[in-house]
């Protein structure tokens, strides 16, 4: 069943529906009409498994190798996915079922980070498909955009931490020059940060997400805004209502920054 964006507004526990007193009057679905059709990115493990690691990814240690042989910065979207598949920078490697690279539209508008894959994540390859993921879709809708159109979603890490645990800094310091390529790759107009991992990693900030939150910061020239993780949101539903004034203040950060195209 697909639901309106009041019925998702509904879902995400949000009512009245807010609505920006500022909108354009141009959507911005009309210029991202004319792109192309982004080309869906391969899982890790499915790239794995089609396309043997080359000699200098095959990863022969059984011990986690040190974060400092990284070096991915020059790697396209096959060679990263397979050096994350076969990833052995940390210890996270030792208890994966697999490696959850990302998911979505490889030329977003939006890309949204998490904290890293749990149970459902590390069984299916794809980040947020759990309870977590099903209030990210709402709130991804309740902006007219979807997981594969205008948005990518990635984690922190890549690898389940295991018993759900957050990501220790060295776990998001070692798995770092992967998000950093997806991002210089992915060059999404604006990136939205869920919850105090993915700020960490991205930002390098241990401040609460209360005193973060409704600010503009900077990654590589890319705006970057954050609000909570959708867990947190499952578990305390008054915020909800903020998450959705950040999910606002996103899409004005990002409409400030873009002139829409119209259609004659
Ligand atoms: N939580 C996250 O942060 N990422 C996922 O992929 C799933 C749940």
């Amino acid at each position: 069943m697909s639901l309106n964006r009041e019925q998702m507004l509904v879902e995400m526990g949000i009512s009245p529906i807010w609505v920006l007193r500022d909108a354009p009057a141009v959507e911005f679905d009309v210029a991202h009409q004319i792109q192309e059709a982004a080309q869906p990115v391969p899982s890790a493990a499915a790239v794995a498994e089609a396309a043997p690691l080359p000699v200098q990814h095959v990863y022969q240690k059984s011990e986690p190798s040190s974060p400092a042989t990284l070096d991915v910065g020059a790697l396209d979207w096959p060679a990263l996915a397979r050096q994350v598949a076969g990833c052995r920078a940390c210890s996270l490697c030792e208890q994966r079922k697999q490696a959850v690279l990302g998911v979505g539209d490889t030329s977003p508008d939006y890309l949204f980070i998490g904290e890293g894959p749990g149970a459902d994540e590390d069984a299916k390859g794809e980040p947020f498909v759990g309870q977590a993921g099903k209030l990210l879709d709402s709130m991804l809708a309740a902006l007219d955009i979807a997981r594969g159109n205008r948005v990518y979603i990635a984690n922190a890490v890549k690898c389940r931490p295991p018993g759900n645990r957050t990501p220790e800094p060295a776990e998001m310091a070692a798995c770092w020059p992967y998000l950093e390529r997806q991002i210089a790759l992915l060059k999404p107009k604006i990136i939205v940060l869920l919850g105090k991992a993915a700020v960490h990693a991205v930002l390098h900030d241990d401040k609460s997400l209360a005193s973060l939150r409704g600010r503009r910061f900077d990654h590589a020239g890319i705006p970057v805004v954050v609000t909570y993780h959708p867990a947190y949101l499952l578990r305390n539903l008054p915020d909800k209502a903020k998450a959705w004034e950040d999910l606002l203040f996103a899409r004005r950060t990002l409409r400030e920054q873009t002139t829409p195209e119209l259609p004659f």
